[in-house]
């Protein structure tokens, strides 16, 4: 297979604005449990932001295992290609289950799911005391695991960057229009 010189453009454009959404939900799921007076604003903004990176993600996934992808340079050490890769594929992971087990956790809590505009999620687990008990905590440790990651993948693009001095910043950071 030709592999391509960048990241297709779907890819980079959702990218730059999850790193975003993610961030922003990391430091609003935070705030929000430690914040009285604005959780419920800060809840508000969760839910649905939470959803709208779940249909994100599916979208990335997607795109990720049917278009080519630029490769790590051939004198990166193994080492090196293993972590870059294994840290992709839990990004992916955690992209995915952190909305999934948000919204499992309310479903199990029995608590309504609404999003925009008086809409509302149906609940995707049955009530349940003992599932929230489990969830509740699993969303905590699973988004400390996520920040983690990110803090990994940036000091890692860092190095590509600064250290390396190899393309594999530009990869995701610039291309052509496709
Ligand atoms: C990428 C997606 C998500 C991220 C990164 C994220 C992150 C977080 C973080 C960091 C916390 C604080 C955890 C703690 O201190 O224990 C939290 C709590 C919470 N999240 Fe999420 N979350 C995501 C998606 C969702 C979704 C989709 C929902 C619901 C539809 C949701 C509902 C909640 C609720 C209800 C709480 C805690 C409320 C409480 O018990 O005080 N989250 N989230």
């Amino acid at each position: 297979m030709n592999r391509p010189q960048h990241f297709n453009l779907l890819a980079r454009l959702l990218h730059w604005a999850m790193a975003i959404a993610i961030v922003t939900m990391l430091f609003v799921g935070a705030g929000m449990v430690v914040s009285l007076q604005y959780r419920t604003q800060l809840l508000a903004l969760h839910r649905p932001l939470g959803i709208a990176i779940l249909l994100l993600a599916i979208v990335r996934l997607v795109n990720r295992l049917t278009r080519p992808t630029p490769a790590l340079p051939s004198d990166l050490p193994a080492i090196q290609k293993f972590a870059a890769h294994a840290s992709h594929w839990l990004l992916y992971a955690l992209m995915l289950a952190m909305p999934v087990i948000g919204w499992a956790m309310l479903s199990a809590g029995g608590y309504p799911i609404p999003m925009f505009g008086g809409m509302h999620l149906p609940a995707i687990v049955p009530h349940s005391a003992e599932a929230y008990g489990l969830l509740r905590p699993l969303h905590g440790a699973l988004a400390y695991l996520l920040f983690l990651t990110i803090l990994g993948h940036l000091g890692a693009a860092l190095f590509h960057a600064w250290v390396r001095r190899d393309e594999v910043f530009g990869q995701m950071a610039k291309g052509d229009s496709q």
